[in-house]
């Protein structure tokens, strides 16, 4: 009997509902599903790629055929070294599609066999994305129901971490950045997809 795996990859920071809302959809259609983590050097995450493997391991211990990886490189090559036949992306609203498209058709160009199945996570979490919640979480805003408990406290200990930094006190660590309260990405990509 034919198993089809499909991989989830992305940058996941934070983690949210909507992608925890997708990663339920997708293990319910494929008979096994890779949550991939980006580990992309240019980008300045909030969080490291350990503590996002963290939380997402947490996310989806309740599902048998989910699991939690990291990657580096083009998605497809992973895709072909752990023999995934699919790539599962969640699209939340026609603002999403133009990019989606534009990297499906990409991977097919790369690498035909591999599909690229598109997934709509509950309209509640349509204007949901891992910037926002990053954004309304430095700023003081409430994030509750918009991510999991683990990542609300895990973005709670990150904020006091840069509100401790912001008052002098604390030490750094590599995976304790000094971001401000009022300090959030401004930075300016082609990319039209809120992560
Ligand atoms: O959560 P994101 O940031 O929307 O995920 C984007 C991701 C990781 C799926 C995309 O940037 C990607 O596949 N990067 C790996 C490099 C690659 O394969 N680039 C060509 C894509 S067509």
């Amino acid at each position: 009997m034919k198993r089809i795996k499909a991989i989830y990859p992305g940058s996941f920071d934070p983690p949210t509902n909507g992608h925890l809302d997708l990663i339920e959809r997708g293990s319910k259609i494929f008979d096994e599903l890779v949550v991939a983590i980006l580990r992309n050097p240019e980008k300045d995450p909030l969080f490291s790629v350990a503590d996002r493997r963290k939380m997402l391991e947490a996310m989806t211990e309740g599902f048998d055929n989910v699991s939690v990886d990291t990657f580096d490189g083009l998605t497809v090559d992973y895709a072909l070294r752990v023999e995934a036949q699919a790539i599962l992306r969640g699209i939340r609203a026609i603002s999403d599609y133009e990019y989606e498209l534009q990297m499906a058709l990409m991977n097919r160009k790369l690498q035909p066999g591999l599909e690229t199945v598109f997934m709509m996570p509950a309209a509640k979490y349509s204007y949901l994305s891992s910037r926002l919640v990053r954004e309304v979480a430095q700023l003081g805003g409430s994030i509750a129901c918009l991510v999991p408990e683990i990542v609300e406290q895990k973005l709670r200990e990150k904020i006091d971490i840069a509100n401790k930094f912001e008052n002098g006190v604390g030490t750094a660590t590599s995976n304790a950045e000094p971001r401000g309260k009022t300090k959030t990405k401004t930075k300016t990509t082609t990319r039209t997809k809120k992560s």
